[in-house]
């Protein structure tokens, strides 16, 4: 068991009044938890602390080389009152998949587990319960060494902030509009995009910029070699129905492999889905929704859960999918994951660990 210093805030905050429609990611609770990393002394001093602002040197290597990991979980209140995160054992062992590949030292998963489990305990209090709503939980590591030489820090911070949240997308579960992007690249094999870094999301900021200006809220990555071949969605994994088959791209190396996307994989093939993870070309696409056989898209992330896309416009081709609603299969997956996290549909797959 992680040996946590708990102090509490002496000036709590007020909670966000139930019809806050809590905008992704703007309201912050009381606490935070922090643990430091010491070449020689390993992981220490884990502590709870009120959420407050950090102390780093202007020479600390994340703001010159983004040193950094993070991760993206949620938490939940079901109706009897307890508290459930959702598959949070994926989020660890792909927190240390990526702390791997950007040289970060590893975090024990058990310590880890205690970490999240008593930072959400501390604030459940501000977990919302309005239905779409959720507590989203980002932990994230940090190189802090004041050095501008370029080698991995030996010193880290580990930090858990926690945010009550709404959906992702202003849209809600309304379909999105998404951008496919055929100029800029995100990440190529070999690369860091299969890892969660900050790099790899402001590989992705000029192209999302351009997209908005355009009115589309995504951007759909192609390959970074070909550009041919559809990667992801930057906040999302993206998933096809193609003439009744569930398609979505096999992991490339330079996608992310997200917790949601492997949910949504082992719930269509329980439900008898034909389903395939392969390579697949934007062509491909287009041919498909030419003949009428392009029946659905959607993404899936924890931020995103499952968001519909209603129009995907390729160059100068605008695909319009399920004539812009949302289609069956993305609105029962939907409901299905919901209801597991929310712990209104029975959790076979032993996806919900509780607090406590
Ligand atoms: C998540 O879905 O948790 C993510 O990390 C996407 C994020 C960029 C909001």
């Amino acid at each position: 068991m992680l040996n946590i210093r708990i102090e509490k805030t002496t000036t709590p905050k007020e909670l966000p009044s139930k019809d806050n429609p809590l905008r992704f990611g703007t309201i912050f609770t009381d606490h935070m938890f922090i643990m430091n990393y010491d070449e020689g002394k390993g992981w220490h001093d884990a502590r709870i602390v009120p959420y407050q602002p950090l102390n780093l040197e202007p020479s600390a290597m994340v703001f010159h080389y983004g040193q950094e990991m993070f991760e993206g979980l949620k938490a939940y209140k079901t109706e009897d009152g307890r508290t459930l995160l959702f598959r949070p054992d994926k989020n660890i062992e792909r927190a240390n998949r990526s702390n791997q590949r950007l040289c970060i030292p590893e975090i024990d998963p058990d310590d880890f587990m205690d970490a999240l489990k008593a930072i959400v305990e501390m604030d459940e209090a501000w977990i919302p319960t309005k239905e779409g709503t959720s507590l989203y939980i980002r932990p994230f590591v940090i190189a802090t060494d004041p050095f501008l030489g370029v080698r991995p820090s030996s010193s880290y911070l580990f930090i858990i902030i926690l945010s009550p949240v709404g959906a992702y997308y202003p849209e809600g579960l309304d379909p999105v509009k998404i951008w496919v992007e055929d100029e800029y690249v995100r990440a190529v094999k070999g690369g860091i995009g299969a890892v969660k870094t900050g790099g790899n999301y402001v590989a992705s900021m000029k192209s999302q910029v351009k997209a908005h200006d355009e009115g589309y809220s995504q951007v759909l990555w192609l390959d970074g070699v070909h550009r041919k071949y559809i990667e992801e969605v930057g906040a999302m994994n993206i998933f096809f129905k193609i003439d009744g088959t569930i398609v979505t791209p096999e992991l490339s190396g330079s996608i992310l492999p997200g917790v949601t996307r492997a949910s949504v994989l082992e719930l269509c093939k329980e439900w008898g889905l034909p389903v395939k993870e392969e390579r697949i070309s934007i062509d491909e696409i287009y041919e498909a929704h030419k003949k009428g056989h392009l029946e659905e898209v959607f993404g899936t992330g924890t931020a995103a859960v499952i968001s519909p896309v209603g129009q995907l416009r390729w160059d100068k081709h605008i695909m319009t999918i399920q004539g812009g609603g949302i289609g069956p299969i993305s609105q029962k997956l939907y409901d299905t994951i919901t209801g597991i996290q929310l712990g209104r549909i029975k959790d076979i797959h032993n996806w919900t660990v509780e607090v406590k």
